[in-house]
């Protein structure tokens, strides 16, 4: 690829650092707008680009690498997650695809404790009681909680952003329960003091179970009513990985009739909407997929995605690369 500035499309403005970053190398095409750029101009922008920088609203899939037109090398996901894009298809096409790990792991375990934390303790509940001007005094038995401290966790997707929750349970004396289809080394399940079970049994065990696997075919609906069903009554779950992992229809009954204690969740099945009932109940702790939302993490994922997309333009591997199949076959000159 000749150094002259590269065309490339960006869907949506990201945190300065990164569009200079790109801007130094690239022409950009950007969707200018707070909104997710809409499919038809998304198609009509990506014609031509030999980069495009996406967001998880965006589908990467057979219908926009035709529309791309084949000249382009990478689609860089402003990412962990990347179940919007069909590697599949990246990889048919010839197109390199990259997501942005770790940079946003030790953030996102942040938010699912916090999350963890506001639920158990119904932080959100008693703000909105306050700002209702209700007259209250201090009571025995006023808007009691759940212990966090001592009680058990259980991870349900083992990965860095799972290693990292169980590291903040150790401060809190928990005991640390998990589940996935990968297990780690012995000496990394003994550094986290993490011991696996079963899904199921996790589900029974744990006060706290929280989710942090991807969104796959297995993983749609994981937790159903059924599964919900196992947890105690007094437990709390929490979400910040992908909405349809929950069959949040479910977990909204499941929440009103008090089969388990609360939820608190930064991701929704059909987002951006929320099941109605969530938004009607108290210990729905809801909010808008903030799991990486602080300055300094998405600069990184920014500068991350940046180095990606510049790196394949470059004809260097990109350092977070998602389909080695595509990489070899550029190598060897035959995608
Ligand atoms: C991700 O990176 O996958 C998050 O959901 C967005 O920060």
């Amino acid at each position: 690829m000749s150094p002259e500035r590269w065309p490339v499309l960006v869907t949506r403005r990201l945190p300065k650092p990164a569009m200079d970053a790109i801007a130094e190398r690239c022409e950009i095409t950007l969707w200018p707008e707070e909104t997710a750029i809409p499919r038809d101009r998304l198609l009509a922008d990506v014609a031509g680009k030999v980069g495009a920088v996406t967001l998880l609203t965006d589908m990467v899939d057979d219908e926009l690498l035709d529309a791309a037109g084949g000249q382009l090398v990478i689609v860089a996901n402003y990412a962990v997650g990347f179940d919007n894009i069909d590697l599949a298809a990246c990889t048919r096409h010839g197109v390199l695809a990259s997501n942005t790990p770790e940079v946003l792991t030790e953030t996102t375990a942040d938010t699912a404790w916090a999350l963890m934390m506001a639920a158990a303790r119904r932080v959100p509940e008693g703000d909105r009681f306050l700002r209702k001007r209700i007259p209250w005094v201090w009571g025995p038995e006023m808007m009691l909680g759940q212990d966090v401290h001592h009680k058990t966790l259980g991870i349900v997707g083992f990965g860095r952003i799972g290693h990292a929750l169980a590291r903040r349970a150790k401060g809190f004396g928990m005991k640390v329960i998990y589940y996935d289809v990968y297990r780690p080394t012995p000496e990394l399940e003994q550094e986290l003091e993490a011991e696996y079970r079963e899904l199921d049994d996790l589900l029974a065990e744990a006060d706290f179970v929280s989710l942090h696997v991807n969104l796959t075919e297995e993983t749609h609906h994981l937790i159903n009513a059924e599964r919900l069903r196992r947890m105690k009554p007094t437990a709390v779950l929490v979400n910040s990985s992908r909405g349809p992992v929950i069959d949040e229809a479910a977990l909204a009954e499941a929440l009103r009739d008090g089969e388990i204690f609360a939820a608190g969740l930064d991701v929704f099945e059909k987002e951006p909407e929320v099941h109605p009932l969530l938004l009607e109940l108290e210990n729905a702790v809801v909010i808008p997929h903030l799991g990486s939302a602080t300055v300094d993490t998405r600069i990184a994922m920014g500068l991350l995605a940046a180095e990606n997309l510049i790196a394949a333009l470059e004809g260097r591997r990109p350092p977070t690369l998602l389909n080695p199949d595509a990489w070899e076959a550029r190598s060897r000159g035959t995608a």
